[in-house]
């Protein structure tokens, strides 16, 4: 109940501040080292970019709460079942057990039950930004599309650098739905789930094409994640390039600079911004991208570009200041003694598969050693892009000549008619978790694998 009326406050104070900002959202009810809180989903009429939707919120807000935890903490989250159907948490890209009451997607929360979910956030957790969604097997695209995503931070030393905590952060919930006239939700046709449904309304944080303050002179902090089930974003700013900081799974070594980012389903990306142009306004938008197609179910194609934001000029910094050159060590992972492929695939235009098999609840498909570092390929014949994510461990993607890029994804686009190779390693927890495809239609028709990892399992 204290968490809820804190946020009501907070919301209420919120509202006339316009352009958008992390630390009035941000929901974190602390008692030294301990993050407790109550999610609620339901389906409610939420405001979504001005107008009402029937969708499913956490805590009545769409996206969810920002939940913010430091590495050591435990993490103590109630979800309570006020949907109409069966639903459940997932803690994407959080390196935390896949067993027991943790980030357990084998759980069920039937409605009007209950769920205490549970973990301990390793000491050296990565600092980075991930999210939480349902993860039910065959309703996700639905339950993540009607507006279940919220994010999870994880601070640590590095968002402590003088030049990055000096910048205004803003998070930028990337989500879209399809509504009808009336604002109910709209549940696509076949095809469209093949494709992978996309709707209409796209929103940043809850908002059509929200205003973002940037001090001339200064610099700003976005980070981002595409909580859509299936649309891509193709970002760029009015001449503004990207000082990428850090990707899915916690910071780069150092800032790698970029005029346009991608971002699929799943995938986050944590970027500075200079305000080093003429005052003024500058768009930020998703430009046209094809994920290809899947016979007969046609091409899908973005061809419009799409404003998802306006960067405004507001103020004069006090003094200018450059990023630093180095921002954090990147474990090299040793060579891997398993190589694994995954051919990913469709059944008869109704299904989709990894190597050759639809999802099924109680099969094992990969058995791996508790420690091992193993080397997996994705490859992707089909005529349509599929963001691969794995569980529980990051990975880090390798180079044709073998090498390993040192930063830590979890999710990772292969495109249309390719190959894509990561390097992981199975660290510390045993137990089930899943590897699958993040348009989450696909998931849901499919294609998803388990992965079980084990003490000496061979
Ligand atoms: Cu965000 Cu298994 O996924
Ligand atoms: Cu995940
Ligand atoms: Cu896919």
């Amino acid at each position: 109940m204290n968490t809820y009326s804190r946020r009501n406050f907070l919301e209420t104070g919120m509202a006339f501040a316009g352009a958008l900002s992390l630390r009035a959202q941000t929901l974190r009810v602390e008692t030294s080292r301990r993050v407790e809180l109550t999610l609620e989903a339901r389906q409610d009429w939420i405001e979504v970019g001005g107008r009402f939707g029937h969708l499913y919120a956490f805590n009545g807000q769409i996206p969810g709460p920002i939940i913010e935890a430091n590495p050591g903490d435990d993490v103590s989250i109630t979800l309570l079942n006020h949907l109409p159907e069966t639903t459940n948490l997932h803690f994407h890209g959080l390196h935390v057990p896949s067993t027991g009451n943790a980030d357990n997607v084998m759980l069920r929360v039937p409605p009007q039950e209950t769920l205490n979910y549970r973990f301990t956030l390793p000491s050296d957790h990565p600092a980075g930004m991930f999210w939480y969604h349902p993860h039910v097997h065959g309703s996700a695209a639905k339950q993540v599309s009607r507006g279940l995503a919220g994010v999870f931070i994880v601070r640590g030393e590095i968002d402590l650098l003088p030049e990055i905590q000096r910048a205004p952060e803003t998070v930028l919930v990337l989500q879209d739905f399809d509504l009808d006239a009336q604002g109910e939700p709209l549940e696509p046709r076949i095809m469209e789930r093949i494709n992978g449904r996309e709707g209409r309304l796209i929103t940043v944080s809850g908002r059509v094409s929200p205003r973002i303050n940037i001090q001339s002179g200064g610099w700003i902090r976005l980070r981002i994640v595409n909580a859509s089930s299936s649309r891509f974003y193709r970002m760029r700013i009015e001449e503004h390039p990207f000082y990428v900081i850090g990707t899915d799974g916690g910071f780069l070594s150092q800032p790698d600079l970029q005029n346009e980012i991608l971002l699929s389903p799943g995938e986050r990306i944590d970027v500075m911004v200079k305000g080093d142009r003429p005052p003024g306004e500058y768009n930020i938008h998703s430009l046209p991208y094809s994920r290809g197609s899947m016979g007969m179910a046609g091409m899908v194609l973005n061809p419009a570009t799409v404003s998802l934001a306006t960067l405004q000029y507001e103020g004069q910094a006090e003094f200018s200041w450059n990023l630093p050159s180095k921002l954090a060590y990147i474990d090299p992972l040793p060579q891997a003694s398993v190589r694994r492929q995954f051919q990913l695939g469709s059944a008869m235009g109704m299904s989709f598969t990894i190597n050759g098999r639809t999802f099924k609840e109680d099969r094992v498909d990969t058995r791996a050693v508790l420690g091992a570092v193993e080397d997996w390929e994705f490859l992707n014949p089909t005529g349509m892009d599929h963001p691969m994510h794995i569980h529980t461990n990051p990975f880090q993607l390798l180079r044709s000549d073998g090498s390993a890029i040192p930063a830590w994804k979890d999710t990772v686009l292969v495109p249309a008619r390719s190959r894509v190779a990561v390097r992981t390693m199975f660290r510390d927890f045993e137990g089930v978790s899943m590897y699958h495809c993040h348009i989450l239609d696909h998931e849901d028709l499919g294609m998803m694998g388990a992965l079980e990892i084990k003490i000496g399992n061979s």
